[in-house]
């Protein structure tokens, strides 16, 4: 596999997830960051990843990240909130890159966008377990009030491609119900699968409530990251024959046509691999 690029800068960003969820975040890397190329790996054979230990997620990370090393990536973007919160720091020092995740993106910006300083966080069991949120939000306002809720039936749900389905806006209402009374402002969407069920949350919270995807701060971070590091891509180099490449770990057809279905883009194919070897 190992790829070498001419020069690096040309070379393609790596962002993962558990599954479908990080099509989320880079979705908006190819809006935001148009030059870049991306290799995008799916681990659809061992989602969801939100239940599982902080040791199994860190396993997990580590061979995705190997796995984007030896394809030659420049830049990681962990797009997925559980690996962020359980993985990130424990890896980055290992990782001879720049690195990325979406929870620190995803707190600032709530931090400093909430009105009253009450702000609710959805998200899997492990990320909202792991209190990463309200320690990223504390650094930026020390005095909100964050409420977690994990809604760990949403990943299934849409990993199934029920956005909208009946079952899906019961679920969302049980799982949301606890917010009525809570008078938040702001809602940290903190699951990358989640902005595929926006419209139902949004039905379900109001107007009233701030919906904060972190996918958007999230790639302005890689942007900036990329200037620091003098990797982003000018456009001058040669274009690869194709933009941008998927790779799971199971169901590479569904995969392939869930991706196309949410991204800017007919994508052609998701190859399989191995991540375990
Ligand atoms: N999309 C991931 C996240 O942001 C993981 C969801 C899961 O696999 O449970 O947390």
């Amino acid at each position: 596999m190992n790829q070498s690029f001419e020069d690096k800068k040309y070379a393609p960003v790596g962002v993962f997830d558990s599954g479908v969820g990080g099509l989320t975040v880079a979705r908006e890397i190819m809006r935001q960051l148009p030059m870049e190329h991306i290799i995008y790996f799916g681990d659809t054979a061992r989602v969801p990843y939100g239940s599982k230990s902080k040791e199994t997620i860190i396993r997990y990370s580590r061979q995705i990240i190997r796995f984007l090393e030896t394809m030659g990536v420049k830049a990681i973007v962990v797009a997925c909130n559980t690996a962020s919160a359980f993985a990130l720091e424990e890896i980055r020092p290992e990782v001879k890159m720049p690195v990325i995740g979406v929870v620190k993106p995803g707190a600032k910006v709530a931090a400093e966008s909430t009105g009253n300083g009450r702000i609710g966080v959805i998200g899997t069991e492990g990320t909202v377990g792991s209190q990463i949120y309200t320690e990223m939000i504390h650094r930026h306002n020390p005095d909100a009030v964050v409420l977690g809720k994990a809604c760990p039936l949403f990943v299934p749900l849409v990993e199934e491609g029920w956005l909208k389905d009946s079952v899906t806006i019961e679920v969302a209402k049980r799982y949301l119900a606890s917010f009525q009374e809570s008078d938040i402002d702001t809602l940290i969407l903190g699951c990358t699968h989640y902005p595929l069920l926006r419209s139902t949350i949004r039905d379900i919270m109001g107007e009233g409530v701030n919906l904060v995807n972190p996918a958007y701060e999230t790639a302005q971070g890689l942007k900036r990251l990329l200037w620091q590091h003098h990797l982003a891509n000018d456009g001058k180099g040669q274009a690869p024959a194709v933009r941008y490449q998927f790779y799971v770990s199971d169901a590479a057809e569904k995969f392939r046509s869930f991706a196309s279905s949410i991204l800017p883009c007919e994508i052609k194919e998701a190859q399989l691999i191995h991540i375990e070897e």
